[in-house]
């Protein structure tokens, strides 16, 4: 092969590091958005890579949305990320409607998704099963390809999630690859998903199988970020459980979702490996582990709610915060959706 052959062969561009994730304002947040993803946010940007945090407001009309309780659940978002340890001036944290790009972007990633591959998200199967599909807003069904979009508006490289967001990732990466593809660019970056640590994928407290999910009926089933100490401890003491006493190895634990998820829990709030729990606490019954479990959780979740509290007593500085992180968020977006435009062959002559 000659030089100027494997110069031909296309190397993928080198992306500078950076994260981008997001959470929906459509509910007060649970442990397991914590644990799942607001905490290792933290961690990321503790690490020193460039952060992009987003509430996706968007996402949340995709489903009905009061308008007043949106706002305050908007501002609720902001004020958890920022008592979690989200550092406005080092992360940039906004809601995602006040930059235009992710809705643009979205449009033109709907004409590159295929209905093949939406047919596939097992995300919107769940979220209509038991009811009338047909009934769902066509926001729900594209909701994936807003995803996409928000991600690619950045070309973030990397994006920490809770497990059940893999899926969608994976309908990111295949958007990205076709779009170059189509085009004959190297511009969207096949982004990587950050599924790590022992709580990616926290369960309801009354049952070991289901999601703990902020749409849960059974507020029973969840912690929510906003739950009194007494709360806390009442619901893990309540939480389901089997009779038997925790195992001597983790290996004990594969068919007990409920012990099994309470251990994550514990692993994931102390920053213990499921192992190291295990050596701690092995023969140990739940009388036991519960109490131990709900110390935890509440010395470690308590300093979260007071000082959400705090900073949602005064809703203007966070609205301030949400339009300054918009601005930073605008500045990056904005020319990657116009270079966009261009590879996709609009006319862009409008002096501004
Ligand atoms: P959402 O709002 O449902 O959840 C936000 C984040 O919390 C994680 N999570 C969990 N992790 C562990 N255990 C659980 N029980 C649990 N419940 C929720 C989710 O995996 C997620 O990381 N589609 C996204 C929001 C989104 C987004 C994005 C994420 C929109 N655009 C771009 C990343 C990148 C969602 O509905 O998350």
């Amino acid at each position: 092969m000659s030089v100027s052959e494997t110069s031909a062969v296309q190397t993928p561009k080198a992306f500078k590091p950076r994260i981008f994730s997001g959470i929906q304002p459509s509910g007060g947040l649970t442990l397991g958005n914590y644990l799942g993803a607001l905490k290792r946010f933290v961690e990321k940007q503790d690490e020193g890579i460039e952060t992009i945090y987003c509430l996706v407001d968007l996402h949340a009309i995709t489903v009905w949305q009061d308008p007043e309780k949106l706002r305050q659940q908007t501002r609720e978002g902001a004020a958890a990320f920022i008592a979690a340890g989200i550092d406005p001036a080092r992360s940039i944290l906004f809601n995602q409607s006040q930059v235009s790009a992710h809705a643009e972007l979205a449009w033109i990633f709907n004409c590159v998704a295929r209905l093949g591959w939406m047919n596939r998200m097992t995300q919107f199967k769940d979220k209509t099963a038991g009811k009338n599909a047909e009934a769902a807003s066509l926001g729900l069904y594209a909701y994936p390809s807003l995803m996409a979009a928000d991600i690619m508006a950045y070309h973030a490289t990397m994006v920490p999630v809770g497990d059940d967001q893999k899926q969608h990732l994976e309908l990111t990466r295949d958007i990205a690859i076709k779009f170059n593809n189509d085009y004959g660019v190297d511009f969207f970056p096949v982004v990587e998903p950050l599924i790590e640590g022992a709580a990616t994928r926290v369960m309801s407290l009354r049952d070991g199988t289901k999601k703990m999910s902020k749409s849960d009926p059974s507020d029973q089933s969840r912690i929510n970020l906003t739950d009194s100490a007494d709360a806390i401890a009442s619901k893990i003491r309540k939480a389901k459980t089997d009779p038997e006493p925790l195992p001597e190895t983790a290996e004990g634990l594969k068919d007990r979702p409920e012990a099994r998820n309470l251990v994550n829990i514990y692993a994931a709030l102390a920053g213990h490996s499921v192992d190291q729990v295990i050596q701690d606490f092995a023969g140990a019954q739940f009388g036991t582990f519960k109490p131990a479990l709900a110390d935890l959780a509440v010395a470690k979740l308590s300093p979260i709610t007071t000082e959400m509290n705090r900073l949602m007593a005064d809703p203007g500085e966070i609205d301030r915060i949400l339009g300054k992180g918009a601005d930073r968020a605008e500045a990056i977006a904005r020319p990657i959706l116009e270079q966009t435009k261009d590879i996709v062959g609009m006319i862009r002559s409008r002096q501004i």
